[in-house]
């Protein structure tokens, strides 16, 4: 990246040669005549440095340094004088100038005081976009990520949110259009209403038909009660079709229907039930394009893709790996009570050439691994069987491999003990006694699947 230099002099010789000082050092500058030009080009965002002459008829070099102060204080200001005014000098590094220089200098001098200035200016616009990272990290349900595409994306769910339009959200698995759909929600004043998920390819279609529409008592076999439907469940809050590309042909056509009419008639009845509704639908397959697109309703299609958001994989965003790996490791040690390890050089490997098929959710994993002392030892296997060859004894090394097993278990079965205990074929007591032994908490896998 190359670092903008504004650079200030009256002396119009002076400020030629020094431009072109400061351009073979590889500064993108851009010059001005006068104090008030300078200032005039700047503002908070500036994400470089300042170099200005000190005598300079109208605003002097020390007035310009005080209004960009006002500014933002942390924009560097170097200071060149012809006088070798030394009581100057220290009072105006007092007072927060970067660095001060004498003319004549030695090229090399400026050169050197701005590259340092231009580096601690980067340093602080870095961990501007990290506080500012932060800040969109709320409470349990951050979407985190620096890249282009992320900062792309966060814009556009501020923007979108808090409209009624709907939604579809496309991204490989794992990618985080779960995320997505929930801040969609919570950024809307609809999140005083439910946020409401189906999952169109886990259900059978009979399923997903009174799921979605409700039902009245004997609308069909086995209907014994009235049922309300998600879609009305959701009204003044958000329906959240996860897997959509999976919703079978009839109900498609049903929710069509619901989605241009804005109502609902449960299964069994006549009622018209108007409905206040958001739909934020997920799919992984790209339903503009006909190949992928299967029986999906091309009008369907249409009537969702109001909005679109790609979600574009990780291995396409490589610059947020360090940033989600550093939060789900810091998250992983709390949770696990361990301290944060140093990254071995296998694992470091791994961050920097792995492909993510299993994208933010692998991701995850891996760092919990790795908080667990159990990194790969080999880039392309990530998995059970990779405990590290460290220097551990056996003992120590099944133990962990023990535990491990038993937390991806839980991992798959979505903490629910009943299958948890039938996949790893132990009694019931002798798991609770190793959940135990390992300080490992069931209920932190539960409901969460994958
Ligand atoms: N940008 C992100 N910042 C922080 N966590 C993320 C981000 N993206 C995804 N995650 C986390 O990764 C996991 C997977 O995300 P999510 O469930 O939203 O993916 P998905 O696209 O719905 O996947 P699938 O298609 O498999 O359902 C979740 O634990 C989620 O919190
Ligand atoms: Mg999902």
């Amino acid at each position: 990246m190359t670092v903008p230099v504004h650079l200030v002099d009256d002396d119009r010789d002076l400020l030629r040669a020094t431009a072109q000082t400061l351009q073979l050092a590889g500064f993108d500058t851009a010059t001005f005549a006068s104090g008030r030009e300078a200032v005039a080009a700047l503002d908070a965002e500036f994400p470089g440095v300042v170099v200005s002459d000190i005598r300079m008829p109208g605003m002097d070099g020390l007035e310009l340094f005080a209004q960009i102060q006002r500014l933002d204080a942390e924009i560097p200001v170097v200071l060149m004088t012809g006088h070798g005014d030394i009581a100057m000098a220290v009072k105006a590094i007092q007072d927060g100038v970067y660095d001060f220089v004498t003319k004549p200098f030695a090229t090399d001098r400026l050169v050197q005081s701005v590259r340092r200035a231009a580096e601690k200016r980067a340093l602080v616009m870095e961990n501007r976009r990290l506080r500012a990272a932060a800040r969109d990290v709320e409470g349990d349900l951050p979407l985190i990520g620096q890249s282009r595409a992320m900062l792309r994306l966060r814009d556009m769910l501020r923007q979108i949110a808090d409209t009624d339009v709907d939604v579809l959200v496309t991204g490989e698995t794992g990618s985080g259009k779960e995320v997505v759909a929930t801040l969609l929600h919570r950024w809307s004043r609809r999140a005083k209403g439910h946020f409401v998920a189906l999952n169109c390819g886990a259900l059978p279609e009979q399923v997903i038909e009174s799921e979605l529409f409700g039902h009245e008592p004997g609308a069909f076999t086995g209907a014994q009660k009235k049922r309300i439907g998600r879609i009305e469940h959701s009204s003044g809050g958000t329906l959240f079709l996860d897997e959509i590309e999976s919703m079978p042909p009839e109900s498609q056509v049903r929710m069509l229907r619901v989605l241009e009419m804005r109502e609902v008639t449960p299964l069994g009845t006549n009622e018209v039930r108007p409905v206040d509704l958001r739909v934020v639908a997920a799919a992984k397959v790209d339903l503009g394009d006909p190949a992928q697109r299967g029986d999906f309703r091309e009008d369907l299609y249409y009537r969702l893709n109001v909005v679109s958001l790609a979600i574009p994989p990780l291995r396409e965003r490589r610059d947020d790996v360090p940033l989600l790996f550093g939060y789900f490791a810091e998250r992983a040690a709390k949770r696990f009570g361990r301290d944060l390890p140093q990254l071995t050089a296998a694992a470091s490997r791994h961050l920097r050439e792995h492909d993510w098929p299993g994208n933010v959710r692998e991701l995850s994993h891996f760092a919990e691994r790795v908080v667990l002392g159990m990194e790969p030892d080999d880039g392309r296997d990530a998995g059970l069987v990779t405990v590290a060859a460290d220097a551990l004894p056996l003992p120590e090394r099944l133990e962990r491999l023990e535990a491990e097993i038993i937390r991806e278990t839980l991992r798959l079965h979505g903490g629910d003990v009943q299958q948890s205990l039938a996949a790893l074929g132990v009694p019931r007591k002798t798991f609770y006694d190793k959940l135990q032994r390992h300080g490992i908490v069931r209920s932190d896998y539960a409901g969460k699947k994958g």
